[in-house]
């Protein structure tokens, strides 16, 4: 048994530690919720026993050395920090201690804006020009980093304007967007360098160069939300006074707004967190702030944060776990992907117990072996992924993640060609997993889209073997149907239906739902509006002439030409248009409508499912595709169009709505 001021003990020398990877060394051990805990534990300790706190506890002072290279800077106000809710009832309460204070019945308005996740900074201005940059090291004392930050392009040198008072501090976030962190982790990586594990730490890393040119080359980002020492009083409102920053060209958050009571701040906080993924920058929660400013100072401030200020965190997208396995699954096309078996974990919320690693290469590159701590990210919809191991905690016994040499599912060879990141069950549709697949690929929404023929049927279905290959799924008849697991006569008569329904389809779909390798659908799309049906398609022997189709490269061309070389490919689409599968509403001929050879992105919501219109314009033959680039000839952009409107203005792509289109068809 360790006694509780054996655990504090321990804990401050273990948070000592921690203090030192993330502040000096930019390089943290564990994700910030498992740091805080530690912290929030030893917080609980010591107020238990208050005898035992001592000053030199990592409790007693805000956190941060700085360097020994940089000058340091004594701030003239301290830059404190935020006091943190975790819960909608922190909230509340942060709310009802500030109502008591201000005793009044009028409504209490704050501002609110992200709390951004980067690290804080103090530009100090004298007449206009920018004379000082200091990070916030201690709060007391922080680093100079004036030549670092004059780099940053969002960085005013000179104030715009002239109404600033002769003293201005400005204060904010420097951060670094997360499309410019993947940018430089990638040129790190090429260059044999280690990248950063986030892009706080790459901001953080970047801003604390000792070389100034180094940060030159790094996309930081600057952001204002308050002010140091002022010469003249700030005005009436942290609101109007942040407009007044932004007026001397300094960014302050597009985020920002009034609000108005405990319920404008709930409001706020709910349509942030679902904007959350969507932002091109890391924030880890809400900032509200008293906006009048005579307010604040009746609230006044402790020496860690202010009273009149609370930031409302999300909930911890990373986390700690265990890899208890790792397995090997079969895909479609038989790659042989590793999978994750970790000790199940809440993640923002929701339990996570299995992350894909993608490829062999992605677990030797992340060193990733059974045993090991790693951290886990989770965010919004994406797949849960193993950032890192935290090879400090690797047990001994840790084993190394190897290929099986069999197929975990046939026992066929897996086969990695030389130079291929993907190694392959080499059992083909002999391998039940990939006929599974195949079949679930096959029947899926946007390609034969059989209704009501999910997951679980399917596995049935190739367990009994009564489905080796599609056509067999319209050889099916109401008896064997339903027989099956959860199946009654009627579910089995409606998927009857649903089966004869889907032989009317389109080429295009048809194309894509064979689930040749490489052909998505924009390819399918592609070969449709080239050949006037499955046969025409199945001659081309020569890939150098489906090469001449656009969008369609040499490898697409080679697992084209392989797929249909393939005699049991041949017979298996032979046997589906034996059965009756046909497209009645396929393309118009190529040249008749002006969409023809057109590539279109679609984005938001339109007046009819989005597969309906993407179908309809595929017949009129154009390319649907899911991303922007600058050979997309149009966004069709629907209600509430989000970022891809915005993307579409930057690479020049014509923006039209359905009125549009339906003028253009006239
Ligand atoms: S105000 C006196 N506003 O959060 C109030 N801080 O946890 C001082 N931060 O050190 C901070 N976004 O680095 C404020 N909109 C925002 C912020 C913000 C991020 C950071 C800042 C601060 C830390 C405290």
């Amino acid at each position: 048994m360790i006694t509780d001021a054996q655990r504090i003990a321990h804990l401050r020398t273990t948070i000592r530690q921690h203090n030192h990877r993330y502040y000096v060394l930019d390089d943290p051990e564990i994700p910030d919720a498992e740091y805080d805990r530690l912290v929030r534990e030893l917080q609980t300790l010591e107020a238990d026993y208050p005898a035992l706190v001592t000053p030199d506890s990592p409790t007693q002072r805000v956190a941060g050395q700085p360097r020994p290279e940089f000058q340091h800077v004594r701030h003239r106000l301290p830059m404190i920090s935020l006091d943190n809710a975790m819960t909608d009832e922190q909230l509340a309460e942060f709310h009802q201690r500030v109502a008591t204070t201000l005793g009044n019945s009028d409504p209490i308005r704050y501002t609110a804006e992200p709390k951004l996740d980067g690290l804080a900074v103090s530009l100090r201005y004298e007449k206009g020009i920018l004379v000082q940059a200091a990070t916030r090291g201690d709060g007391t004392t922080g680093e100079d980093v004036t030549h670092n930050a004059r780099t940053i392009q969002t960085v005013p040198l000179r104030l715009l304007g002239e109404d600033w008072p002769e003293i201005l501090e400005v204060r904010g976030e420097v951060y670094m967007t997360r499309s410019g962190f993947a940018r430089i982790n990638e040129h790190l990586q090429r260059n044999g360098q280690k990248p950063f594990a986030n892009p706080r730490n790459a901001a953080a890393g970047s801003l604390r160069q000792l070389d100034a040119r180094i940060t030159a080359r790094r996309p930081l980002v600057f952001c204002g939300y308050g002010w140091g020492e002022l010469s003249v009083a700030p005005g009436e409102n942290q609101y109007a006074m942040l407009q007044r920053l932004a007026t001397w060209g300094i960014p302050v958050s597009e985020e920002l707004q009034q609000v108005a009571g405990l319920d404008g701040c709930r409001d706020y906080f709910v349509a942030l967190e679902q904007r959350r993924d969507a932002l091109d920058y890391d924030i880890d929660g809400v900032v509200f702030k008293l906006d009048r400013l005579a307010d604040q100072a009746q609230l006044g401030a402790t020496t860690h944060h202010p009273r009149w200020a609370i930031a409302r965190k999300f909930p911890a997208q990373e986390e700690l776990t265990e890899v208890q396995a790792v397995e090997f699954q079969v895909g479609r096309t038989g790659a042989v992907t590793p999978v994750a078996r970790l000790r199940p974990i809440q993640v923002g919320g929701v339990t996570v117990a299995n992350a894909t690693l993608h490829n062999l290469d992605e677990v030797i590159r992340k060193d990733v072996r059974v045993g090991d701590t790693v951290i886990v990210r989770r965010a919004g919809d994406v797949i849960p992924e193993i950032l890192r191991v935290v090879s400090e905690r690797r047990p001994a016994a840790a084993r190394i993640v190897e290929l099986p040499r069999q197929c975990p599912v046939c026992g066929a060879d897996v086969i990695r060609p030389e130079g291929e990141a993907i190694a392959r069950c080499s059992g083909g549709l002999y391998c039940p997993a990939q006929r599974r697949e195949a079949l679930k690929h096959f029947a899926s929404r946007r390609a034969m889209n059989i209704e009501g023929l999910g997951e679980r049927l399917i596995e049935q279905l190739v367990t009994l073997d009564w489905a080796r290959e599609p056509a067999d799924l319209y050889h099916l008849t109401l008896e064997q149907l339903a027989g099956l697991e959860r199946m009654g006569a009627k579910s089995a008569t409606n998927l009857l239906a649903a089966l004869e329904r889907s032989k009317s389809t389109t080429l295009a779909r048809f194309i894509f739902a064979l689930g040749i390798r490489e052909v998505g659908e924009a390819t399918a799309q592609a070969l449709a509006a080239c050949f006037d049906g499955m046969p025409a398609i199945m001659q081309a022997e020569e890939a150098d002439f489906i090469q001449l189709i656009e969008g369609i490269g040499p490898v697409v061309a080679a697992h084209l030409v392989g797929f249909f070389a393939q005699e049991h490919n041949r017979e298996a689409i032979e046997r589906l248009l034996a059965v009756g599968i046909q497209w009645p509403l396929s393309v118009l001929p190529v040249s008749a409508t002006p969409l023809a050879g057109k590539t279109i992105v679609i984005t938001g919501t339109l007046s009819r499912p989005r597969d309906e219109i993407k179908d309809w314009l595929q017949r009129q033959g154009a390319r649907v595709t899911g991303s922007l680039s600058k050979k997309t000839d149009y966004l069709l952009a629907g209600d509430a169009p989000g970022s891809k409107r915005d993307a579409a203005q930057a690479l020049g792509v014509q923006i039209i709505d359905e009125a549009d289109l339906a003028a253009m068809l006239e």
